[in-house]
């Protein structure tokens, strides 16, 4: 005989979700960070359960793949005909023949249920010795959802859906969650007894509450401290409105624990993020996914860090980051863009209009301004010059530059990979580098510079510039005046070392 299971779970997500008019499931919409079925196993998770079962329907193939990934644990059973709340439970408890104890069973809708919610439903049903508890809420408007109806003493008499209810029972403001909690062979016994002797034609799963009740066996309610906890999601109007009151109760407990948020109706953190203390969230920013930001830091405005680390002291502002690492005390944007891979060690800076993917900046390293950096290794204290592009994709496949430490790349370069600048080396402004620079050399690969004097008058007559060089030409008359004009062709200066010299490539860097 194998051990009777203690606690069972089951999630009843077969439902099409109609009101939400999605193709997709609606128990795979996400809610801050985790999907509505997600946040539900997430409640149900502290209980510890022997077994999970979670019954899929409309989308099955998609629930089943979401729920592998999420809860492996958890076993998907199939119901083919969504034929009541009742049935699907039904065939639940068919899939663990041998589970016996305690069994939660909890819609797949209600994704602002706490764990500690859960807990206290079950301490209070186990602890009364109950065939069937209940968790039950106050609610401002009960449209659409079943009432509790209690006899003269305030005892369970029966759950009535809405439909199904007298005009009376309607006017109840006490209504069924969605939250039970069940002893497992009664549920099983009273499961069979079911009828479709209802206005939707359904085996309705609180009908067993009533037949319980006419067996005599105990029943009870449990009500819900929050009422908000218990609040489904039927369409998209209430998924947001849900998605509402979840921020506020997490923009609330960073609050509590030390963070500043500076404009909490628009700072939106997943309940799968973190923030440390000190930190200072400014308005309309999105935490996503796994992102953690350290003590102190600074992030926003108008910031969204998906799975991103943000180091103790870093300064995030107006910009996108994906799977990116932040260094303590880097500072990024504004406006820049952070991809995947993109590892910033401390004090490290990426500036505006930069954009950086699967590359590393050592400590102190800049990237001030408009730059693409693309499978780089850029050495600490390296400077990278504004307009700089990392030239990492040959159409085919894609190589690594390399610049060393303390190195200093001119504005307007192309670093043409796969390239190494070495430690300490000059790249003057405007080059294409495609050949390694040796340590504390310069690269250089521009062009000798040529002055065509007269082009303007000659080729742009009559135009603003013609006439702003005819006054600069009157006015510079008997002062430095023009030293004798290159022909076509002829090179103004002939040596490397005077066009790229350092003091070229240092004229021409930003800080
Ligand atoms: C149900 C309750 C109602 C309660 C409300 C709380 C019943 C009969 N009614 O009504 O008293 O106030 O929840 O939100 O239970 N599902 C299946 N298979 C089915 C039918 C439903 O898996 O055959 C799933 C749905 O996907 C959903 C949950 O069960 O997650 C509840 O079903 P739903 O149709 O939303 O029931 P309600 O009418 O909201
Ligand atoms: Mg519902």
């Amino acid at each position: 005989m194998p051990e009777p299971h203690l606690r069972t779970v089951v999630v009843l997500a077969a439902g099409e979700g109609k009101r939400m008019k999605s193709s997709l499931p609606k128990v795979l919409h996400p809610l801050l960070g985790r999907t509505l079925l997600g946040h539900v196993l997430a409640a149900a998770a502290p209980l510890r359960a022997d077994r999970s079962v979670v019954v899929v329907g409309h989308g099955a193939d998609q629930v089943r793949a979401h729920l592998a990934e999420i809860a492996p644990e958890a076993t998907p059973v199939l119901q083919a005909q969504q034929l009541g709340t009742g049935h699907a439970v039904r065939i639940a408890l068919e899939a663990v023949p041998d589970a016996a104890g305690t069994v939660v069973v909890i819609n797949g809708d209600v994704p602002l249920l706490r764990p500690e919610t859960v807990a206290a439903l079950v301490e209070a049903h186990e602890g009364a010795g109950a065939a069937a508890t209940v968790l039950a809420a106050e609610v401002p408007d009960p449209t659409g959802l079943g009432r509790i109806v209690r006899d003269a003493a305030g005892r369970l008499e029966q759950i009535v859906e809405e439909r199904d209810a007298t005009p009376d029972q309607r006017a109840l403001r006490e209504i069924n969650a969605g939250i039970y909690a069940f002893d497992l062979a009664r549920l099983r016994e009273a499961l069979g007894k079911l009828s479709t002797d209802n206005e939707q034609g359904e085996e309705y799963l609180t009908d067993v509450f009533g037949l319980l009740r006419d067996a005599g066996e105990p029943v009870a309610v449990h009500v819900a401290a929050d009422h908000v906890e218990t609040l489904g999601c039927n369409d998209r109007v209430e998924l947001a409105a849900l998605r509402r009151l979840l921020r506020d109760r997490v923009n609330e407990g960073w609050m509590r624990a030390g963070v500043s948020i500076l404009d909490p109706d628009t700072t939106w953190i997943d309940v799968t993020a973190a923030v440390e203390r000190d930190a200072v969230i400014d308005q309309n920013t999105q935490l996503q996914g796994a992102t953690t930001v350290g003590a102190g830091a600074l992030v926003g405005p108008d910031v969204t860090l998906i799975d991103t680390t943000v180091g103790e002291g870093a300064t995030v502002l107006r910009s996108h980051a994906v799977g990116a690492e932040v260094g303590a005390g880097a500072s990024v944007g504004p406006y820049a863009y952070l991809r995947p891979a993109a590892r910033l060690a401390e004090k490290s800076k990426v500036g505006t209009f930069v954009e950086v993917k699967n590359s590393e900046l050592g400590a102190g390293a800049k990237v001030p301004h408009l730059t693409y950096v693309g499978d780089a290794t850029i050495g600490a204290k390296a400077n990278i010059g504004a307009a700089t592009i990392f030239v990492n994709y040959d159409g085919v496949n894609k190589h690594r530059t390399t610049v060393g430490e303390g190195a200093f790349v001119g504005c307007d370069t192309s670093l043409i990979a796969p390239v190494e600048v070495g430690a300490g080396a000059y790249v003057a402004a405007g080059s294409a580098i495609a050949q390694d620079v040796p340590p504390g050399a310069l690269g250089v690969t521009r062009a000798p510079q040529r002055n065509i004097e007269g082009w303007v008058a000659r080729k742009r007559p009559g135009t603003v510039s013609a006439a702003a060089a005819e006054r600069a030409g009157r006015a510079g008359e008997g002062a430095s005046g023009n030293p004798g004009s290159a022909s076509e062709g002829e090179p103004l200066h002939g040596g490397a070392e005077t066009v790229g010299g350092p003091s070229g490539a240092g004229d021409t860097a930003t800080e």
